[in-house]
């Protein structure tokens, strides 16, 4: 069992595979507020769980709206798959804390939401419903496709909400914060199933958490934000195999460690 290794460069290892995101000396600032974050660079790999960790209002939500090309940096680049993002990718998909399904539509057209199905032929519309078909069994709400919101339980509506990404067939999950409005039973239950859905996808994920016990059962690495304005602290690549919660000692030394980090950084 090898102990997690601790990474010096926030940026991802050059030796790794390619990069779906990579970005570049980013800042941020709101009117009025000032400079939310500065100097940021990171890059995300194919099929790599990253997982953006730091205390509240330190500028995650903030630095995840920009990667996604949601919001314009004041400085730097975000390039996603080579290119230069100036708007939200096709191939990218976004799961918020709150599920946001549009209440007058089932279970199975919330999930086919935005795929534009109106516009193809046939064929194209028999795969994109397979999309959509396989994406609700892969959360476990297959028999529920004709439910409408408002019968769904928090946690199945967060399901709905993961399976409408899933269907987007992303190449980068940008998830903000997504089960933090969860019970603690729910939580985890998801956090197993995001990890063994975006596996099978073969999707990279941005996790954006404040919950450090979160970020070590599901990332691949972790990078911790923090300071006034925000910046990236420290990386570590966590080298600890699936399901975590079976290796409680190298999960304890890695919290040990960030929480050290924590400790400075603030
Ligand atoms: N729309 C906005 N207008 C002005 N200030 C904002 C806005 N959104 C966030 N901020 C400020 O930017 C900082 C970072 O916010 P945010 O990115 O939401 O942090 P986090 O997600 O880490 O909690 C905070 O100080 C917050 O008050
Ligand atoms: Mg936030």
């Amino acid at each position: 069992m090898n102990n997690p290794v601790v990474e010096r460069d926030v940026v991802a290892s050059a030796a790794a595979g390619p990069a779906v995101l990579e970005a570049h000396g980013l800042s941020y600032a709101h009117a009025g507020v000032g400079t939310v974050f500065e100097g940021v660079s990171l890059s995300i790999r194919r099929r790599e769980i990253v997982a953006l960790l730091g205390s509240s209002g330190c500028g995650k939500s903030t630095l995840l709206r920009v990667l996604a090309g949601l919001a314009q940096p004041a400085s730097g680049e975000v390039r996603f798959l080579g290119e230069p993002l100036a708007e939200p990718h096709p191939r990218s998909a976004l799961v918020f804390q709150q599920a946001s399904l549009l209440p007058w539509l089932k279970l199975a057209d919330n999930v086919g939401f935005g795929l534009d199905f109106a516009h193809q032929p046939k064929a194209a519309r028999a795969a994109l419903q397979g999309r959509v078909a396989a994406a609700i069994e892969a959360v476990g709400l297959a028999g529920r496709e004709a439910a409408w919101p408002a019968q769904l339980s928090g946690g199945m509506a967060q399901r709905a909400a993961l399976a409408r990404a899933l269907a987007r067939e992303p190449e980068l999950l940008f998830a903000d914060e997504p089960f933090s409005a969860l019970d603690a039973i729910t939580r985890a239950e998801m956090q197993a199933l995001l990890v063994d859905v975006v596996h099978r996808w073969h999707s990279a994920v941005l996790l954006v958490t404040h919950d450090i016990d979160e970020a070590i059962l599901v990332a691949d690495r972790i990078v911790l934000m923090g300071g006034r304005p925000g910046h990236l602290v420290q990386a570590w690549a966590v080298d600890i195999p699936h399901p975590r919660e079976d290796f409680p000692e190298a999960v304890t030394a890695l919290r040990l460690s960030i929480l050290g980090a924590l400790r400075h950084a603030s």
